[in-house]
């Protein structure tokens, strides 16, 4: 088996589904499809040499994260090393629209550690595995990760919590020199720590392996890069400019010449990245994609597919049977404002359904399936139900060990039973 395990009938496999599922889509998906099996191809001449490698280092945290890419050269985040931040809360004097979006989860993927509301919270948690016990301990600003086997000791102060805890609070430290990712994470569906999503569950063979994963400044920089702002660009971290959490600037890039230009009133140059400007498939893929993982990603890396796709919108919604990624109606904005947090209310989303699905009524009247028409809705109603279609089209799955059910943005006929989809 090459690499991580990729065979001819698996890159077949992508290929046939991508023409498959979307036979009329235009050239761009071409090229995904083209450069995917491309990637696929490579990946099993190169073998054993280079890609051997990935499934030691690769894991299932973040999406996947270890494996792949992170896009760093884009117009909102840009290489240029004098680019300047100004932080949100310059931002937000003039926005006042969006001035909540600090307090989202994405605004929150990345805290330091004095302001870590989940550390602030629970100032004392353990946890116990075969001989090792640990200890995340709150001192005045400070939280300390200890792990014991009652011979030896690794304490080390916790530098970031990355994530809300959804699906898992995960702690960086440094140890030795050398960033460390912890063994454990906090869960907020159970209020206390378990092993960190993608960690086998056996007994850790050693003490240092009880503390966590030493991750290379490489992997840290594409940590800080979808959980943070400001901090990594090319090939660089700088922790020290480093805004925490996915603010204004890490969507719209560095905004200090915008802040200028506005100040001015030099409206027509307005020197400020609105990703609002691009169309509905590119938006998916190429912006929102560049952290939660594109079509593209996810078909050229088997490390990201099976079940662990669910939690890659990109490409569970470019994989959605008949929905046309290129439609406005389909855009991740369409059903979320990235400003603000998903709305949890079902019924929310029936609207979204509804712009271009048909209601049941218009079997049965041929005003109503004139005037739905007219509004360009077009698509077939559902025999079923005409309410709170999430509920049964885009099914929550759970993720193993992430205490944390995802939502399925693959759009689909569901059936009970059915092994997931990959
Ligand atoms: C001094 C006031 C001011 C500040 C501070 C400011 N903006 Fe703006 N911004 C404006 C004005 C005025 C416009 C143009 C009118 C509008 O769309 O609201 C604008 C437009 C925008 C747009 C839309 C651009 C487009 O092409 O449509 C974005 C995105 C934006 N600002 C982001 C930011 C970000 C991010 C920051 C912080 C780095 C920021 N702004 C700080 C005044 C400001
Ligand atoms: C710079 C990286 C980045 C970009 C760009 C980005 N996201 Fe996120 N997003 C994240 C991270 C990291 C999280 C995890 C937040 C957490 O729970 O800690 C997240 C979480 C979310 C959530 C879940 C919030 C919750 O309450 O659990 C939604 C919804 C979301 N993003 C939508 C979007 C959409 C839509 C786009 C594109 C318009 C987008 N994101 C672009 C990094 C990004
Ligand atoms: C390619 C961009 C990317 C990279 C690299 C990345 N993450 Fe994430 N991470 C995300 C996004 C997007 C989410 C939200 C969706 C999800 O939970 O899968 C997320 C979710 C998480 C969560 C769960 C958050 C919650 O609220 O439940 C944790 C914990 C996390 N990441 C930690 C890390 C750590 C630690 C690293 C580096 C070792 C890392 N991530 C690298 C993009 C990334
Ligand atoms: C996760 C990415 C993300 C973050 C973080 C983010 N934005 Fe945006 N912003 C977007 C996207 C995407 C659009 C386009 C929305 C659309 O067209 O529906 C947008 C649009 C805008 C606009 C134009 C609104 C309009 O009516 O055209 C402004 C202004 C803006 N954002 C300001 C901000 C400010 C200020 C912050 C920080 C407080 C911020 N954004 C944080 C992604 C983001
Ligand atoms: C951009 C327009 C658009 C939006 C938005 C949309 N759909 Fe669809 N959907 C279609 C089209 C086109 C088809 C193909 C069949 C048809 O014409 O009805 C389809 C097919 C389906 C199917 C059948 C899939 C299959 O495998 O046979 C289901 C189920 C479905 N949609 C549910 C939904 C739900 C639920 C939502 C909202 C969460 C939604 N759709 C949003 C356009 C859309
Ligand atoms: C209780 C679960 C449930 C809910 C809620 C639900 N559906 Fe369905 N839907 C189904 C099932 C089951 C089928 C398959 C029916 C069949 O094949 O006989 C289906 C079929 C469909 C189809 C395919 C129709 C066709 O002729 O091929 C579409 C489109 C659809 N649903 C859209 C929606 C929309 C839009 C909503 C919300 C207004 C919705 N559904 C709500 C269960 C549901
Ligand atoms: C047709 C509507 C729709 C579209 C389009 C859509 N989402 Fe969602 N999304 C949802 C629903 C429904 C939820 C679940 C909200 C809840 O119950 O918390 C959700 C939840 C999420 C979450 C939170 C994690 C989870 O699995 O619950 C993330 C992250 C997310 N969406 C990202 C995206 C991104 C990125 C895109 C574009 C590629 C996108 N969404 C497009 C409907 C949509």
């Amino acid at each position: 088996m090459v690499c991580s395990g990729v065979t001819e009938a698996d890159a077949e496999a992508v290929r046939r589904r991508l023409v498959v599922m979307h036979p009329l889509l235009p050239s761009r998906k071409l090229d995904i499809r083209v450069k995917a099996t491309a990637i696929i191809l490579l990946a099993m001449l190169i073998g054993g040499g280079l890609w051997i490698s990935w499934p030691l280092t690769s894991r299932a945290q973040g999406p996947g994260m270890s494996s792949g890419e992170v896009p760093m050269t884009t117009p909102w985040r840009p290489r240029d090393r004098n680019a300047k931040y100004s932080g949100p809360e310059a931002c937000v004097k003039c926005h006042q629209e969006e001035s909540h979006q600090h307090a989202t989860a994405m605004g929150r993927a990345l805290e330091p550690v004095a302001t870590s509301e989940i550390l602030r919270a629970h100032p004392r948690l353990t946890f116990r595995t075969g001989p090792y016990s640990y200890e995340v301990v709150r001192r005045g600003d400070q939280t300390f990760y200890t792990v014991t086997d009652g011979k030896d000791t690794i304490s080390e102060p916790i530098l970031y919590s990355f994530g809300q805890g959804k699906a898992g609070q995960t702690y960086i430290f440094r140890h030795n020199g050398t960033f460390y990712e912890s063994h454990l994470s906090f869960y907020r569906d159970v209020g206390a720590l378990d092993f960190t999503i993608g960690y086998p569950r056996d007994v850790p063979s050693s003490l240092d392996e009880a503390a966590g994963r030493a991750i290379s400044i490489d992997e840290a920089r594409h940590c800080f890069a979808c959980h943070g702002t400001g901090a990594a660009y090319g090939n660089q971290l700088e922790l020290d400019r480093l805004i925490p959490g996915v603010t204004c600037e890490a969507c719209h890039g560095p905004g200090v010449d915008h802040i200028a230009a506005m100040q001015a009133k030099k409206f027509q140059n307005e020197r400020i990245f609105n990703p609002g400007g691009m169309g509905a498939d590119e938006l998916a893929q190429e912006f929102c994609g560049s952290c939660h993982r594109s079509a593209e990603q996810v078909s050229s890396n088997k490390l990201l597919r099976g079940l662990i796709s669910v939690r890659f919108q990109p490409y569970r919604i470019f994989t959605s049977r008949s929905h046309d990624p290129d439609d406005k109606r389909m855009a991740c904005t369409a059903c979320h404002n990235p400003h603000e947090n998903p709305v949890q209310d079902m019924a929310f989303y029936d609207a979204k359904c509804f712009a271009c699905h048909r209601s049941s009524q218009s079997l049965k009247s041929a005003a109503t399936a004139k005037a739905e028409t007219k509004e360009g809705r077009t698509s077939k109603p559902c025999p079923v139900a005409q309410r709170l279609c999430v509920s049964c089209h885009m099914p929550k799955v759970e993720f193993p060990g992430s205490h944390f059910k995802f939502t399925d943005h693959r759009i689909r006929i569901a059936k009970a039973g059915e092994p997931f989809p990959n």
